[in-house]
């Protein structure tokens, strides 16, 4: 409370006239006023009363006390008139600051609170990247066949990307993947040297180092090449990569599981087709193609050509092939003997794929973020 406006006290009388007494009165009952309107709080409201009511020298206590009690006997009806209007007044003035008080705090109450029936912001919702899309549909597809998701780092050891899939140092095959090298790595055994991964395949490595077989992993993940971007190339793309290794697993297994993940993704009528291909980590290797999804392997849209085909009828979704036993002498020592186990891996681009099946014509789109072509996949 304001300590400046508590200045009353109540004054003797001397003067017990009826005109003194009501002078009196009023100038009291205007303290009283005065002081309650610089009630702000539950504090100051308790403050306020324990001054003014309080039995025990309360002002009213203290009024009655002098005024009443202590008038001479032909002024006392005319006192007890005042000290009651005295009392009257002050119960009134501090119902009125409590209910004031009251309404103030429920006043900032409805202030603070929402309007729950206005309409809400609208805020737009995003949607999946169709590369995400595309990456979620195909391992989905593997989950189903009880496959389980494992990931790796993007900035790998030479180690992991090359050495440990018999990619032999200085082997030509390494110039096949236009690695990008960590700089300033010079001074390090090659083995150790960093590069931005050029493919998924590492982690399949490193999955087998920290699972004992059997095992069924995809591995989605961006991967790194130097090739300059354009509609058909960038430097960042996606990959999924696929592993199974068990006992007694064959190239039958190998083809019975693409054949049915390819239908599963671009329809029951697309045939597959693997034409022998090389791989350093796979013997026998291969390439997979699925009948055009386009033009339905016809290589032909009426009369034009089909373009997404170069009108063959077939395009080439991935490579596959048989886990080669000298990745498996890298990881020997988790049960993984080339003369118990046997596997297959494959790797396919999504990027590629995302491509034809939304019919987008340059790969750049997918990268440049413009809120006008992703819209169209909201
Ligand atoms: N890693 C290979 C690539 O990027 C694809 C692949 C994966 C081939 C697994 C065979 C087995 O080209």
């Amino acid at each position: 409370m304001d300590e400046n406006r508590v200045t009353y006290s109540v004054p003797k009388l001397t003067d017990y006239s009826a005109s003194a007494l009501e002078k009196a009165a009023g100038e009291c009952i205007a303290a009283c006023q005065a002081e309650s309107t610089a009630v702000r709080n539950d504090a100051d409201l308790k403050a306020f009363r324990d001054r003014w009511i309080a039995r025990k020298n309360g002002i009213l206590t203290q009024v009655n006390d002098s005024w009443l009690k202590g008038a001479p006997k032909d002024a006392k009806r005319e006192a007890g008139i005042r000290v009651n209007e005295i009392k009257a007044a002050v119960a009134d003035i501090l119902d009125k600051a409590g209910y004031l008080l009251l309404e103030t705090s429920t006043a900032s109450l409805a202030r603070d609170s929402i309007d729950i029936s206005l309409p809400g912001i609208r805020r737009p919702i995003g949607a999946e990247h169709p590369v995400v899309k595309t990456t979620n549909e195909i391992v989905g597809v593997f989950q189903k066949l009880g496959y389980s998701v494992a990931d790796g780092p993007v900035v790998e050891t030479d180690y992991y990307n090359f050495e440990a899939l018999n990619f032999p140092p200085n082997h030509p095959a390494r110039d096949t993947q236009d690695t990008l090298f960590i700089a300033g790595q010079q001074s390090k055994p090659q083995r150790e040297r960093l590069l931005l991964r050029t493919h998924t395949s590492p982690v399949q490595i490193r999955t087998m180092e920290k699972m004992r077989p059997p095992i069924r992993i995809v591995i989605p993940g961006t991967v790194h090449r130097n090739d300059p971007p354009d509609a058909s190339h960038s430097p960042m793309f996606h990959q999924i990569e696929g592993l199974a290794v068990d006992t007694n697993i064959t190239f039958g297994d190998l083809k019975g599981t693409l054949d049915h993940a390819m239908k599963a993704l671009f329809g029951s009528s697309v045939k597959t087709h693997f034409r022998p291909s090389f791989f350093p980590f796979t013997e026998p290797s291969a390439e997979l193609y699925v009948t055009c999804f386009i033009c339905g392997g016809i290589g032909k849209r009426g009369a034009d050509p089909c373009r997404p085909c170069k009108q063959t009828g077939w395009i080439e979704v991935l490579g596959c092939g048989m886990v080669d036993p000298n990745v498996f002498e890298f990881v020997k020592d988790n049960g993984y003997d080339p003369k118990k186990v046997s596997g297959f891996a494959f790797g396919m681009g999504v990027d590629r794929l995302a491509l034809l099946k939304y019919g987008v014509d340059d790969l750049q789109y997918f990268f440049q973020g413009d809120v006008r072509f992703l819209q169209q996949f909201g």
